[in-house]
C-alpha cells in the first residue's frame, strides 16, 4: 500500500522549486538584515514540521529495488525525504566516524534502525537555513550544502560549515518484511 504523499516522479520537481525558494527568500533576507536574522523563518518553512508529521498518513516505499550506494528521494506531506541504501564500506565509514563531530555529537547507531543500518533517512534539508543539500561521492561521501557550504556525512550529520544540527530524521519504521519502509510512523 502506498499512502497520499506526491507521486515519487515529483521528487525533482519539488527539490527544483523549494531549492529556488529558498535560495530566493535568503537573497532577500540577506540583503536586508543579514544571514543569522535570515535563517530561522526559513527553518520554520522549510524543515520539518511536526503537526504536519502527527496529522500526516503514513507512506510506504518498496526497498527491494534499490542498490546499495543509491539514494531515493521521496516526498512526503510537501517534505524531502532521503533514503539512502549505504554500502558495508559506508557503514564502516559513518561508525568509524563517531565523535569526530563536535558541532552536535551523535553515534552512527543513534540515527538508524537496529537491524537495519544498511538504511539512513533523513529529511533532505540543511539545518542552517533549509537548503536541499547535493550528494557527494569519493572520500567525501555525504552531503554538502550550496548555500553556504555545511558539510554531513553518510549519517546525516554536520561536520563542517554554519549548520548547528544534524539532518532531521523523520519517524519511520520497516515492515517486518524488511524490504518496505513506512515513513510517519514509529512502528509498524
Ligand atoms: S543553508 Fe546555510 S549551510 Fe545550508
Amino acid at each position: 500500500m502506498t499512502g497520499p504523499g506526491k507521486n515519487p516522479d515529483d521528487a525533482a520537481e519539488v527539490i527544483h522549486e523549494q531549492r529556488r525558494e529558498c535560495l530566493c527568500k535568503l537573497t532577500k533576507f540577506v540583503g536586508a538584515a543579514g544571514v543569522a536574522a535570515a535563517m530561522w523563518p526559513l527553518v520554520a518553512a522549510l524543515g520539518p514540521d511536526e503537526q504536519t508529521q502527527a496529522d500526516g498518513e503514513p507512506m510506504d516505499i518498496p526497498l527491494g529495488n534499490v542498490a546499495p550506494g543509491e539514494t531515493l528521494r521521496r516526498v512526503w506531506r510537501g517534505k524531502l525525504v532521503f533514503i539512502r541504501h549505504r554500502t558495508e564500506q559506508e557503514i564502516k565509514l559513518a561508525n568509524a566516524l563517531d565523535g569526530v563531530s563536535r558541532i552536535q555529537p551523535q553515534a552512527d547507531a543513534q540515527r538508524v534502525k537496529p537491524g537495519h543500518e544498511q538504511w539512513l533517512v533523513v529529511y533532505g534539508y540543511c539545518p542552517h537555513a533549509g537548503c536541499i543539500p547535493n550528494e557527494q561521492t569519493g572520500e567525501k561521501s555525504g552531503w554538502l550544502c550550496p548555500c553556504h557550504g555545511s558539510e554531513f556525512d553518510l549519517s546525516g550529520r554536520v561536520t563542517r560549515g554554519p549548520a548547528e544540527e544534524n539532518m532531521a530524521i523523520p519517524d519511520y519504521a520497516f515492515h517486518p518484511d524488511g524490504q518496505t519502509l513506512r515513513i510517519g510512523v514509529k512502528d509498524v
